[in-house]
């Protein structure tokens, strides 16, 4: 008997638009009843035509031409906006209908740089671009004010050409090209990171009017990702390099250190900020008076308030008498920023049983059970936006967007162990090892993910013919709508103006 066989058929896709308030495979049950336009308990008839009582909502603003139209309201309700217009498109034949989709929501973007500024006031973000260089975000944060930590010249133009003036961008790349380093000049880019010497004399050649920052090695053992195997110049070389620098009559302004992406103890910007100090000390037995200070990135949401309060307080035990000095205080924060406001839904595009459990499937009742009896195949994997699973160290969670062909399901379905995979041909494309979902999933059912935002989209590729999955804007439904369609509109205006 074959796999397939052992497997009940797939139902048509027959969307019910009445949500489901108290789904235990939900993650923001609460979030539907915000949203009366949805909760009109109409049938969606995707076979058929008649799916014009269920608008699924406004065009949006089209704010910037050649971009997506900004459209309004909470991002569940555009996740299941996008599973009703597949299935209308699905219903016309359309080609890649049931393609995969994110679902962007600017206002969670504007309400960080909110967050940031009330727990980190004296400390100015410049957003690493490399985390998600969307462009909306992009023109968002340059529109909010807050400078960009470009790694290569393609992110230093795509700054530069939405009106950001050169002196918002720090190029923090310790490891530059001699031309990106001209290229850089040429634009007016002159904050820099370093960590060696043949860097200082690239920079010594090509830019001696650059503002150089050394870069220090600190302690990332408590980071998800650890970027001192390839960058930061350990405490004991920072005299050696700051003479040279000064031997070259370069112009070193300050220390930048990077605790490490993803890093889930606060604590490491105590010691992180203490080893600045001492750089610090050693700038000035060389003649160096520092007067810029680079914390880096490495900042989470789930502990930003915490991680605020220890990085504070190790500011004001290492650097109290820093508002007199005039010193200037960024960070490269970029996670924190994106990763929550962006979400992504994948459709179901094939199930089959494992092979270790051929001829039955398996019920899983308690916990402790390894082994999955279903394996669903979605079409977006590690090649794509999962690539933060292999490249970010990242665990995905999935939830349930629509159960046998509806979003109306029960909460009581029982669930069965799963692993979730993406569409390539290879192996390694295994997006989630390990779910509980429910035994009622079918082809053409949607899972969603939530926290897409950062380290996905911009390093997804399209292995084996499969394309990027596409971002669908809103602004939100609560706080930080309005303010994010009134900067987006303002600085498109002052461009147009220019
Ligand atoms: C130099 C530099 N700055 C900032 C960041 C952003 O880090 P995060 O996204 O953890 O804030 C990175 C990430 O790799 C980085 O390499």
């Amino acid at each position: 008997m074959s796999q397939l066989e052992i497997l009940p058929a797939p139902r048509p896709i027959d969307l019910v638009s009445a949500p489901r308030l108290s789904s235990v495979f939900h993650h923001h049950p609460t979030t539907w009843t915000q949203n009366k336009s949805l909760l009109t308990g109409k049938s969606v008839s995707v076979n058929g035509d008649d799916l014009g009582d269920n608008d699924i909502g406004d065009d949006g603003d089209t704010i910037f031409p050649g971009l997506p139209p900004l459209l309004r309201g909470h991002p569940e309700v555009h996740l299941r906006n996008g599973v009703i217009r597949a299935a209308r498109l699905s219903a016309t034949n359309e080609p890649d209908s049931e393609s995969a989709f994110f679902v962007a929501d600017l206002s969670s973007v504007y309400n960080q740089l909110e967050r940031w500024r009330r727990y980190l006031p004296e400390i100015e973000p410049f957003y690493a671009v490399k985390c998600n260089p969307d462009p909306y975000v992009l023109r968002l944060l340059a529109a909010l004010g807050t400078g960009f930590d470009c790694a290569s010249n393609g992110e230093i133009g795509q700054v530069l050409r939405l009106g950001v003036s050169p002196d918002r961008i720090i190029y923090a790349n310790p490891c530059k090209a001699v031309s990106s380093i001209k290229s850089a000049a040429r634009t007016g880019v002159d904050a820099m990171t370093f960590d060696n010497e043949d860097e200082l004399y690239k920079v010594a050649r090509v830019n001696p009017n650059a503002k150089l920052v050394l870069r220090i090695l600190t302690d990332d053992s408590k980071s998800l990702c650890r970027l001192g195997l390839k960058f930061g110049a350990p405490l004991v070389t920072v005299p050696g390099l700051l003479l040279k620098a000064k031997e070259l009559g370069l112009d070193v302004i300050g220390i930048s250190f990077h605790v490490g992406s993803g890093c889930y103890d606060s604590s490491a910007f105590t010691d992180a900020v203490g080893w600045a100090r001492a750089a610090f000390d050693m700038g000035l037995t060389v003649g160096y008076k520092f007067s810029f200070l680079d914390v880096g990135g490495g900042f989470e949401d789930t502990n930003f308030e915490t991680t605020a309060s220890v990085l504070c307080d190790a500011l004001d035990l290492h650097f109290p008498d820093r508002s007199g000095s005039g010193l200037r205080i960024i960070a490269e924060p970029g996670r924190y920023f994106v990763s929550r406001a962006f979400s992504l839904a994948a459709n179901i595009i094939a199930r089959r049983a494992p092979l270790s459990v051929v001829g039955e499937t398996t019920e899983i009742k308690g916990e402790g059970d390894d082994q999955p009896s279903m394996m669903y195949y979605i079409n977006d994997g590690v090649y794509g936006a999962f690539n933060c699973i292999l490249f970010d160290h990242q665990e995905v969670h999935p939830y349930v967007l629509t159960m046998n062909g509806s979003f109306h399901f029960s909460g009581t379905e029982s669930l069965q162990a799963s692993s979730v995979w993406g569409p390539t041909c290879d192996s390694i494309d295994c997006v989630c090892p390990m779910a509980r979902l429910p035994a009622g999933l079918r082809v053409g059912d949607w899972l969603a993910f939530n926290n897409m935002g950062a380290y996905t989209i911009c390093a997804a590729s399209q292995f084996n013919g499969f394309a990027v999955s596409l971002v669908t804007y809103t602004s939100g439904d609560g706080y930080g709508s309005q303010e994010v369609r009134l900067a987006l509109k303002a600085a498109h205006a002052a461009v147009l103006n220019a």
